[in-house]
C-alpha cells in the first residue's frame, strides 16, 4: 500500500487531500502544528475511509526539528504534499515585521525547510513525488496581499528548480496554484462564485494530477487563463489599479 504525507493536515484543503488518498486506497500520514485536532480527523479516515493513518506534531517555523520529524516517520511517504500556509494581515505587515517573518516563515522558509529533508530521501530512493500548494497570488504581487504573494512566488520558483533537479532521478514536483478556495482562510472574504473552488474540487486537481505528473496545476482551471491576463497587463497600467 501506497503511503501519503500530508504537511498541515488540518487545513480544510488538506482534510479534503486526505479523504481522496484514502478513498483511492493509500495509507497516511498526518502532520499539523496542532496534532490534538487531527485525531478526530484520523478516526474519520480509519473508520470511514479505512485507511491506515499515521498522525505527528508538525511546526512550520520550527525549522530545527524538521529532519527529526522526518525521521520519526514509521513508514516513508510515496508521496508528499506540502498544504500548510498562512495569509497573514498586509496593513500590519507593513509596520510589523513579525508579521512579515511569520507570512515567509510558513509560506516560504517552512516548506523549503521540510521539502528539502523530502526531496533528499526521494532522490536517494530514487522514486516520490512531491506536490507543493502555492497559490495565483505569487503570479503578480498586489498591493492587498504582496508580502504571502512574494512569499509564494518564491515558493513556485522553489519548486520549479526542485523539480528541474529531481526529473533525472525519477521524482516528480507538482506545483498547485489555487485560486479562490471556500476554507477558513478565506471565511472573511467575498469570494466570486465562478472563481471559487471547493476544497474537494482541488483535492481531485492534486491527486489526478500527481497520478499524470503534471509540473503545474490551477484549480479551478480558468484561472490559468485569469493569471495569463493578468501577468500580461503592463505595469504602468498595472501599478494604477486597485488589486
Ligand atoms: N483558500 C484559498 O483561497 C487559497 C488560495 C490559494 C492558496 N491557498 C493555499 O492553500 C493552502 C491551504 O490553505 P487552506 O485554504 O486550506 O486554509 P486553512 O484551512 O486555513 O489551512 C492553513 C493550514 O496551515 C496550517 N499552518 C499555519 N501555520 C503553520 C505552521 N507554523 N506549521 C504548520 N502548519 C501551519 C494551519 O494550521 P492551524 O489551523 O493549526 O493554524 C492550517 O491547517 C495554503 O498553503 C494556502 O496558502 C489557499
Amino acid at each position: 500500500m501506497k503511503n501519503v504525507l500530508i504537511l498541515g493536515a488540518t487545513s480544510d484543503i488538506a482534510q479534503a487531500i486526505a479523504k481522496k488518498y484514502a478513498a483511492e486506497g493509500w495509507s497516511l500520514t498526518l502532520a499539523a502544528l496542532e496534532p490534538g485536532l487531527l485525531g478526530p480527523i484520523a478516526s474519520d479516515l480509519e473508520i470511514r475511509g479505512d485507511a491506515t493513518v499515521q498522525t505527528l506534531e508538525f511546526d512550520a517555523l520550527d525549522f530545527s526539528s524538521h529532519r527529526k520529524f522526518y525521521e520519526s516517520i514509521e513508514t516513508k511517504p510515496d508521496a508528499a504534499i506540502c498544504v500548510f500556509g498562512y495569509m497573514g494581515d498586509q496593513d500590519k505587515a507593513r509596520t510589523d515585521f513579525d508579521e512579515v517573518a511569520r507570512t515567509i516563515g510558513v509560506n516560504f522558509t517552512g516548506a523549503v525547510s521540510i521539502l528539502n529533508i523530502v526531496a533528499e530521501d526521494f532522490e536517494k530512493r530514487g522514486s516520490g513525488a512531491i506536490a507543493g500548494v502555492s497559490s495565483v497570488a505569487g503570479d503578480r504581487g498586489r498591493q492587498s496581499n504582496y508580502t504571502y504573494g512574494s512569499a509564494k512566488a518564491g515558493f513556485t520558483a522553489y519548486l520549479s528548480g526542485l523539480r528541474n533537479r529531481l526529473a533525472k532521478s525519477g521524482v516528480h514536483v507538482m506545483t498547485v496554484k489555487p485560486g479562490f478556495v471556500r476554507t477558513k482562510m478565506t471565511e472573511s472574504l467575498e469570494l466570486p462564485a465562478a472563481l471559487t473552488a471547493e476544497p474537494v474540487q482541488v483535492a481531485d486537481v492534486v491527486f489526478q494530477g500527481l497520478e499524470k505528473k503534471r509540473n503545474t496545476v490551477y484549480t479551478l482551471w480558468m484561472w490559468r487563463w485569469v493569471m495569463l491576463v493578468i501577468r500580461h497587463i503592463p505595469e504602468f497600467i498595472f501599478k494604477k489599479m486597485k488589486l
